[in-house]
């Protein structure tokens, strides 16, 4: 695919995504509420795992208005996970999306409840009262909540959390970083391919892709946290070697780590191939674009 289509297929998702945010977001929660929700959730981000959904849901003809809800939903998930990543108690950052993080902004309480409120509003866009089957509901609101809660990105976070100052063996690592981070990109694929129909190959392909794509996202994360300035990432550079977290970067040095990211990446388009399936594209450049980002 040339990049010229592949960059304009990007920017028109993030249109979507963002018209889509916008309405669902409203400014009229009460005591500040949806200011403190769009703040964190409007215009930023790169929008990564929406595009994940809507390049899955594209590669198995899915529903469009489907797949868009989709994408809104882990979007939110994600962005409530950043809310709470930030706050005092976990990661105590103070800068997010170019930013100051919800907290610094308007309190940590407001940035607590901004977070639990995104979180909710994320399973009310799965469950319509017209135009999702209940069986395609069931399906969107069963992936988003297993990849978010205990045994994924929030157990992940308590891993990471338990971690701080020692240094894990790689299996311990990979499995942090797979909950924390990983399973929600591979969910994210998954919920796109649940909009259209798509046979037992074609899923196990997709799952395998989301897998190695959701771990490298993690690993680049970690390398980024060391190779670029906070101006350029939107956060603060440097944190994980400051709060002495246990990273790819920790474990095998910087080059070993940028391998094992590409070798992910290969393993990404491997599994895609596998999978049968003939509309792929965007999903093969998007494993490209989460191991080559610089922010
Ligand atoms: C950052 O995610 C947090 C992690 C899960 C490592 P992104 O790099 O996708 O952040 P945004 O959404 O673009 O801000
Ligand atoms: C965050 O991991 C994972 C989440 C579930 C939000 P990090 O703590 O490494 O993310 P950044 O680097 O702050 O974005
Ligand atoms: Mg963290
Ligand atoms: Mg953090
Ligand atoms: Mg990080």
């Amino acid at each position: 695919m040339k990049i010229d289509e592949f960059s304009r297929w990007v920017r028109e998702r993030q249109e979507d995504v963002e018209r889509a945010l916008e309405g669902w977001v409203s400014e009229e929660s009460p005591a500040g509420l949806g200011t403190a929700m769009r703040y964190a959730v409007l215009d930023g981000g790169k929008r990564l795992r929406p595009l994940l959904v809507m390049a899955a849901s594209d590669a198995v003809s899915g529903d469009r208005a489907s797949a868009l809800r989709a994408a809104v939903a882990v979007e939110l998930i994600h962005a409530y996970s950043l809310v709470h990543d930030d706050m005092p108690c976990m990661d105590n950052d103070v800068l997010r999306r170019g930013k100051p993080t919800v907290h610094v902004k308007f309190g940590e309480a407001q940035a607590m409840l901004a977070g639990d409120a995104m979180q909710a509003l994320a399973f009310e866009v799965l469950t319509p009262d017209t135009g999702m089957s209940p069986q395609l509901m069931s399906t969107l609101v069963r992936l988003l909540a297993r990849a978010s809660g205990h045994a994924g990105m929030a157990g992940g976070q308590a891993i990471d959390l338990a971690s701080v100052g020692r240094q894990l063996d790689e299996a311990s690592l990979r499995d942090m970083h797979r909950r924390k981070t990983g399973v929600l990109l591979q969910a994210s694929v998954m919920m796109g391919a649940a909009c259209g129909p798509a046979g037992a190959t074609a899923l196990a392909g997709l799952s395998e892709y989301g897998a190695a794509v959701g771990l490298a996202f993690q690993v680049v994360d970690d390398v980024l946290d060391v190779t670029q300035e906070s101006h350029v990432l939107g956060k603060t550079a440097g944190k994980d070697v400051d709060q002495n977290k246990p990273t790819f970067v920790s474990l095998l040095g910087l080059e070993a780590a940028q391998a094992y990211a590409y070798e992910l990446r290969d393993q990404a388009h491997a599994a895609l191939a596998r999978s049968g399936l003939g509309q792929a594209a965007y999903l093969a450049c998007l494993a490209d674009k989460i191991v080559e980002r610089d922010n």
